[in-house]
């Protein structure tokens, strides 16, 4: 899938890291309980040159609670890494994070020692949530404001705690296929950039796999086995009146409805991906782009 987002501070934002890192003890990184794997910034360990990590799999309301135990395990087993899943918008459980701070850097803390943190994230992932809950007020967004770069803002959280905020930002180039839609099926991508009725395909081939019951509650549709993601598209059209004159269902309706009731959780509860599914489209990905990136380099005319 082409997606042309715009992909703004990026490059600011990866030098406002890299000169940031070295007074900074624990990096933070949000993902979309969702899609941990593909909300993750493939950038972020090479920026962050091995400092202790938390991975944050935020939204976990809206996540499979099962997939969710997945993922966390898959996090822990790293080296110099916590995860823990959260819905932003609670104090209790986000004050859990401070807490795990502390044990990924045990040598910080008091006035002479503060932690100094660093969180990221992809846009729409909940950082400014978070933050706020942490801070108990509301914060302005960093990179938000208009005419202003703002590329870095600290955020005391206690005397002897501080966050460092980096706006949100995604990567230009997408090698794993697959995140493309389910990033832009989760809300982290304008509108205007990527097709819906390409998407919602995409993810109702999924959840067609995985997730057959919850679309046939939903929509009151039959999904049996070999369904293609096509009819049942169709199918939640019909269902919803999304009919043009002739009788031809409205493809684009029918895939904004989809699209919508994913954000919103009226399908219950789902993770577009689990560890080791994600572990194989990372290595088709980059098989791929190694193969395209070997064309690029060839010289005009030579075989192959
Ligand atoms: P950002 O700073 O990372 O860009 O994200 P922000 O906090 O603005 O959150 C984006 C949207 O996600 C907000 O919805 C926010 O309420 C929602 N959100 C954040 N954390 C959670 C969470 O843990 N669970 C759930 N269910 N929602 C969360 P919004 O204001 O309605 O914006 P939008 O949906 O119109 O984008």
């Amino acid at each position: 899938m082409a997606i042309q987002w715009f992909p703004g501070h990026m490059h600011l934002t990866k030098k406002a890291i890299q000169e940031r890192i070295k007074a900074i003890d624990v990096v933070i990184e949000l993902l979309d309980a969702r899609l941990p794997g593909s909300s993750a910034n493939p950038m972020l360990a090479e920026l962050t040159s091995g400092k202790p990590g938390l991975k944050v799999l935020n939204k976990q309301d809206l996540a499979d609670p099962a997939r969710s135990a997945l993922w966390l395990t898959h996090y822990n087993a790293l080296p110099a890494t916590r995860a823990m899943a959260l819905d932003a918008s609670e104090a209790t459980p986000a004050r859990r994070l401070i807490a795990a701070c502390h044990e990924l850097a045990p040598g910080r803390g008091g006035m002479a020692k503060p932690m100094r943190v660093l969180i990221c994230g992809i846009p729409n992932v909940g950082k400014s949530t978070l933050i706020n809950t942490l801070a108990s007020k509301r914060v302005a967004k960093t990179g938000d404001e208009a005419g202003i770069t703002k590329l870095e803002q600290r955020i005391a959280l206690a005397d002897d705690f501080y966050l460092y905020d980096t706006p949100g930002v995604l990567w230009p180039r997408i090698i794993v296929a697959r995140s493309g839609y389910n990033l832009a099926a989760s809300g982290a991508i304008g509108r205007n950039a990527f097709n819906e009725e390409e998407v919602a395909l995409a993810l109702l081939e999924y959840l067609i796999r995985h997730y057959p019951d919850a679309l046939a509650t939903r929509y009151g549709i039959a999904v049996p086995v070999g369904v293609t993601d096509e009819q049942v598209l169709e199918a939640i059209g019909r269902k919803r009146g999304a009919v043009l004159s002739g009788g031809r269902i409205n493809l684009q309706k029918a895939a904004e409805i989809v699209i919508f009731d994913l954000r919103a959780a009226n399908l219950g509860r789902i993770t577009l991906e689990t560890p080791e599914e994600f572990a194989i489209w990372l290595a088709e990905g980059q098989k791929v782009d190694a193969e395209r990136q070997l064309k690029k380099k060839k010289p005009l005319g030579s075989p192959g």
